[in-house]
């Protein structure tokens, strides 16, 4: 008997639409195999944390994050760097989703994290910034060799990431957080 995909929730630390970090995650998820299978969530639509909100009715999309969390076998963040840091768009989004603390859709939640960059660092600092706020959520970040991508501007054509050097990185690094999944389901 067949068994089912584990369902992986891709989400970019972009908005932009010509994004290299969402351009990475659908080509990772076009490229992987019969074990998993990845949809991205757009955070378009999610408002600023606002503990207000969240107290008087939870916004919609906030809502749909938290259950596409929820529903998720495990989550592949790719985020670009800005400042050193997280985008501030993504970093929004994993306060939202960390909510409430130390028992939301986080906690137990295999992540692989990876980041890209125009520029040489390919990301690092803010990979390693999503590293720390990851661990406040109690989400298990898996450790595997760091996905950082420089110079990914160059290796990006007609919207397709075309560099099959870091993605068969990539999907090493899937294998592993599949094997994380497999661990503690
Ligand atoms: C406000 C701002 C700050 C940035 N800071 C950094 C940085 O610290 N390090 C870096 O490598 N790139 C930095 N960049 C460049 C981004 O990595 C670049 O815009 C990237 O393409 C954004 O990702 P995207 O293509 O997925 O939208 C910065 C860009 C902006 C707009």
């Amino acid at each position: 008997m067949a068994t089912l995909a584990l369902r992986l929730l891709g989400i970019s630390g972009s908005l932009r639409s010509q994004s290299a970090n969402t351009a990475v995650l659908n080509t990772l998820s076009n490229r992987l195999g019969h074990q998993a299978e990845m949809s991205l969530f757009a955070l378009n639509d999610i408002p600023l944390y606002n503990a207000d909100l969240e107290a008087q009715m939870l916004p919609a999309s906030v809502a749909a994050l938290k259950e596409a969390i929820a529903q998720s076998d495990g989550l592949v963040i790719c985020s670009p760097e800005y400042n050193y840091g997280t985008s501030g768009v993504l970093k929004n989004a994993l306060d939202w989703a960390s909510r409430p603390g130390f028992n939301s859709p986080l906690k137990n939640k295999p992540v692989l994290i990876m980041t890209s960059s125009p520029g040489v660092l390919g990301g690092v600092r803010a990979q390693a910034q999503l590293r720390e706020t990851l661990s406040a959520t109690l989400s298990r970040v898996i450790c595997s060799p760091q996905i950082v991508i420089p110079g990914v501007n160059q290796k990006i054509q007609d919207g397709s990431f075309i560099d099959e050097k870091t993605i068969k990185f990539m999907l090493a690094a899937v294998d592993d957080l599949i094997r994380e999944i497999k661990v503690i389901p």
